[in-house]
């Protein structure tokens, strides 16, 4: 049985037998091509999120896609008893492109995280030193698990489930007074996103992370960055530390670094790497042959095909596009973020979304993030002009519901309910997909705007 291009029985199946733990959309994808994506219903899609900042190569990328296979092939899981050949060369890549000597393999960002936590605190006991606790930032995200929903600051991910694993502290981010006052005798490490990105893509200031990297160095305490998100490329460097002219002692990856295969990295000093010895930690699947082999493909592409200039140079470019889109229309509140991690705000007339559902009727998807920010983490090999398709859609949004520089009593009628966006998806596109080849995708010349099918 297959129900693959059956949209009303993946969704009735879906309900019936999966946990709903996501508001989901109405739709479902089952082809990929570059920064496109098809639903079942052949209506395609340009993924300006890019499966939350994981899809760092797009879809179907010829490297990363045969080195799986082939790998799928050789070996998929040995196990960690043994010397694995994919771990240890993803961990060389890892080391030589950053600050760190070592690297400890898991599944996912929130298991990172983990392990950076772990090891901040066994860093110290094994010194026979009793620091143990560790601040945070208000608003950050670092993950679904118990320790990493205490390292969060926002209460809305762990009330449900307290009480919270305890030794954490949590302060306002961007606020050097206020990290100094939190640090005390028992502190082990400030672990912080450099841009955070789950409530609403805030930069940090480079002074502050500056000043805090000294204050780590003052009292020694461990910094961790969070890059789960902004790492591999996504913010115009490989890691965004670099952008900030410090080190960390401690580095946390997963999203991108498995172009869509699952995987976590924890990335460490040598020093602070002796505050995990064997016995300490571990995971079954962490650093297995497949994901491994998907990391190295990536890393590969990422030096063979100049991936960090293109996001530099599509960066620049949207960021110019959208700000002169802001300059236009008084409800764009502000346009933030870093290299293709971008946050747009809206005031109050415009509901976040509401505009992911209007974006995604003309073929744009992107994230809502709260009442009033949509996020933009697309493929890195977004092109210019699939970047400008992108702002010109948006301009025909903002156009039809306010006008320049207009007053926007209409807005609320401008954007359909939830219920007519559900009918709309699932009208639009008729052809159904026999063959991805039919839908003549091309990566040289890209594909005209998806804006058109909604006239
Ligand atoms: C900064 C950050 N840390 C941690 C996580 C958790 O990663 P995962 O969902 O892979 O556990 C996320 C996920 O969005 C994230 O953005």
């Amino acid at each position: 049985m297959s129900i693959e291009n059956d949209f009303s029985l993946i969704k009735d199946y879906d309900n019936n037998y999966c946990l709903q733990v996501f508001n989901l959309l109405p739709v479902a994808f089952t082809k990929g091509k570059g920064c496109y994506l098809y639903d079942t219903e052949g209506k395609k899609y340009l993924d300006m999120i890019g499966g939350i900042a994981v899809n760092c190569l797009g879809y179907g990328n010829p490297k990363l896609t045969s080195a799986i296979s082939k790998q799928a092939k050789d070996i998929i899981h040995a196990c960690n008893y043994y010397y694995i050949p994919q771990k240890s060369e993803l961990a060389y890549r890892l080391c030589r492109a950053s600050f760190a000597d070592k690297v400890f393999f898991c599944n996912s960002g929130a298991e990172a995280n983990e392990a950076a936590i772990k090891l901040a605190r066994s860093f110290f006991y094994y010194k026979d030193i009793n620091k143990y606790e560790i601040i945070t930032a208000n608003m950050s995200f670092h993950g679904r698990t118990m320790g990493t929903i205490a390292a969060t600051g926002q209460e809305k991910f762990s009330r449900p489930f307290e009480p919270n694993v305890p030794g954490f502290v949590h302060v306002p981010y961007n606020d050097i007074d206020a990290m100094i006052d939190a640090v005390n005798p028992h502190t082990a490490a400030i672990m912080l996103e450099l841009i955070q990105g789950e409530s609403g893509v805030n930069p940090a200031d480079k002074q502050y992370i500056q000043e805090i990297r000294k204050l780590c160095n003052e009292k020694g305490i461990l910094l961790i960055v969070d890059e789960v998100q902004t790492g591999v490329g996504r913010t115009g460097k490989m890691f965004c530390y670099q952008n900030y002219g410090v080190t960390p002692d401690i580095m946390t990856l997963a999203k991108g670094l498995g172009g869509g295969v699952p995987i976590g990295a924890m990335l460490c000093t040598n020093e602070v790497a002796t505050g995990f010895r064997p016995g300490d930690h571990g995971s079954t699947f962490g650093g297995n042959p497949l994901a491994c082999a998907a990391g190295n493909a990536v890393l590969e592409v990422f030096e063979e095909q100049n991936i960090i200039d293109n996001v530099r140079e599509v960066s620049d470019e949207l960021f110019e596009k959208l700000n002169t889109l802001r300059s236009k229309y008084n409800c764009i509140r502000s346009v933030r973020g870093m290299g293709l991690l971008i946050g747009i705000e809206f005031d109050d007339s415009i509901t976040a979304q509401g505009m992911r559902e209007q974006l995604m009727t003309m073929g744009f998807l992107v994230s809502a993030i709260g009442k009033s920010t949509i996020r933009l983490a697309p493929p890195l090999i977004l092109t210019k002009a699939q970047a400008g398709s992108f702002v010109r859609a948006l301009d025909k949004i903002l156009k039809n519901v306010s006008g320049p520089k207009n007053v926007f009593s209409k807005i609320k009628d401008a954007f359909p309910s939830k219920k007519q966006v559900k009918d709309n998806v699932s009208k639009i596109g008729s052809a159904k997909i026999d063959k991805l080849d039919t839908l003549a995708v091309t990566e040289t010349k890209p594909a005209e705007t998806p804006d058109g099918e909604d006239d």
